[in-house]
């Protein structure tokens, strides 16, 4: 008897090898190689049983536009993240750690969606149908028309689908379910992928929008191969920790919207609540008149945000500095803190430096430099900047203060928050004073940035 065909495939990349290796070759990752029934080829599906088809390409004018068909999911901060609503036939995939909220925040949307559009589909894996129904009773949900299957087979769930025909799936999560066409175990790169296929071509035959909730590694990629974020639409990740109360949504990967977009919800007794003003919320314990702390105006997606920017400058007890950040690059600040040394001198060897984005996000876009470089001389000189004074500005390494994108929507949410003078690029000033009626201070480097705020 001839030996089942078995081949080795990365969990990580899903890159597929003969034998056993260490090190995945295609991706580098250690020990990610596992053992995999090679699938059988099904009868008649090879290329001799291949027949032509009629198609037809059509034409780029006669397609109409889709723009009006997306659907609120009854969530404001979900919509946003979303691009604006769902696109109906759109595979959407939610990573985040265990317990930040994936379930809860599904069901919610789930519970709206079957309040407004007609039946949906919770499939779920992981809990009964008791649990389910345990967490929708703290969120206070009372949907007639929502739907729990308690299943893993992806065939048995395709039946049900047909049965009910619903307008928005739900899957809790997609590393649960398995195709018994599929010889590979649940949860393995081969079944995650067909899953997620069969998911796709069920979203897009029709038209309904399908969500698939993720498990995610060690490292925080959705676990399962690479290939995952490929095949859906969109991708969302759950950021931050859960020792907030309040969870960020992010869009790392949006065909139908922004990427980078981002929803912000706090964590209440009762499910997920949209934040209304969420500049307000991280402001909220800012200090006053402390050392160290600057509030800055990034851009997250579509949307200006404001958040304080927090560092510590003080004596090393060892031989070298350390250095640490959270929400920041380290690579960043290391770098602004080599140009302060340089062009400003602030001397801040024998020092430790640790800087922080308070309220755990994080932010990697060049015009929070300024604020970073404000916050750590502000430390230095042990001298606190004017409460009512935000930053923003990219700085490069001979110490100049660049343009940034968006100065006008971040110089008016500045303002919004009460905020009266905001030192930023000079090349940005132009007409901003009159338009918004506040103080924009403009700097061309980290020099006069510095005179400006001390
Ligand atoms: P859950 O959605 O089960 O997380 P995930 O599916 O991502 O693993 O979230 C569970 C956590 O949320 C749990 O720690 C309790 C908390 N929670 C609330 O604070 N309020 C609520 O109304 C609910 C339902 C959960
Ligand atoms: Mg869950």
């Amino acid at each position: 008897m001839k030996k089942p065909e078995t081949i080795f495939v990365c969990q990580s990349c899903g890159h597929q090898s003969r034998k056993w290796l260490g090190k995945c070759s295609e991706c580098g990752e250690w020990n990610s190689l596992i053992e995999e029934r090679a699938q059988a080829t099904r009868k008649g599906a090879g290329r001799s049983g291949f027949k032509l088809r009629e198609v037809a390409a059509v034409a780029y004018s006669e397609i109409e536009s889709q723009d009006e068909a997306r659907v609120s999911s009854g969530v404001t901060e979900f919509d946003r993240v979303l691009g604006g609503g769902i696109v109906p036939g759109t595979l959407v995939l939610i990573g985040g750690d265990p317990g930040i909220g994936k379930s809860t925040l599904l069901l919610q949307v789930a519970d709206k969606l079957s309040a407004n559009e007609g039946a949906v589909l919770y499939v779920s894996g992981e809990e009964s149908e008791r649990q389910i129904k345990l967490r929708g009773e703290r969120l206070g949900i009372g949907a007639k028309n929502l739907y729990l299957l308690p299943e893993t087979n992806l065939e048995n769930i395709f039946h049900e689908v047909e049965r009910l025909n619903p307008t928005a799936i739900v899957v809790d999560s997609i590393q649960t379910v398995f195709s018994a066409m599929i010889e590979s175990a649940p949860g393995s790169v081969s079944q995650v992928r067909e899953a997620a296929h069969q998911f796709l071509l069920l979203a897009k035959n029709r038209t309904i929008p399908i969500f698939l909730i993720g498990h995610i590694t060690k490292d925080g990629s959705i676990a399962g191969p690479k290939a995952l974020e490929h095949v859906v639409d969109t991708v969302l990740y759950f950021e931050g920790e859960r020792h907030h109360n309040h969870r960020i949504v992010r869009a790392v990967k949006n065909r139908f919207g922004a990427a980078n977009e981002i929803g912000i919800f706090e964590m209440t007794g009762s499910g997920l609540v949209p934040v209304a003003n969420p500049s307000q919320m991280f402001l909220q314990e800012r200090p006053q008149n402390v050392a160290g702390s600057v509030v800055t105006a990034c851009m997250e997606g579509t949307r200006p945000l404001l958040v304080e920017i927090q560092a510590l400058v003080s004596k090393t007890k060892y031989g070298t500095g350390r250095r640490m950040t959270q929400g920041v690059d380290q690579n960043r600040v290391a770098l602004l803190m080599a140009m302060l040394e340089r062009r400003v001198g602030v001397e801040l060897l024998g020092d430790d430096v640790f800087v922080n984005i308070a309220g755990g996000l994080e932010v990697d876009e060049p015009a929070v430099d300024l604020g970073v470089v404000a916050a750590i001389a502000s430390s230095f000189r042990n001298t606190p900047i004017d409460a009512q004074t935000a930053v923003f500005g990219e700085v490069g390494l001979t110490g100049e203060v660049r343009a940034t994108t968006q100065a006008v929507v971040r110089a008016r949410e500045a303002q919004a928050l009460g905020f009266k003078t905001i030192i930023m690029p000079s090349s940005n000033t132009s007409g901003l004073e009159r338009m918004l009626g506040l103080r924009a201070v403009g700097v061309r480097s980290v020099e006069e940035a510095l005179d400006a705020l001390f």
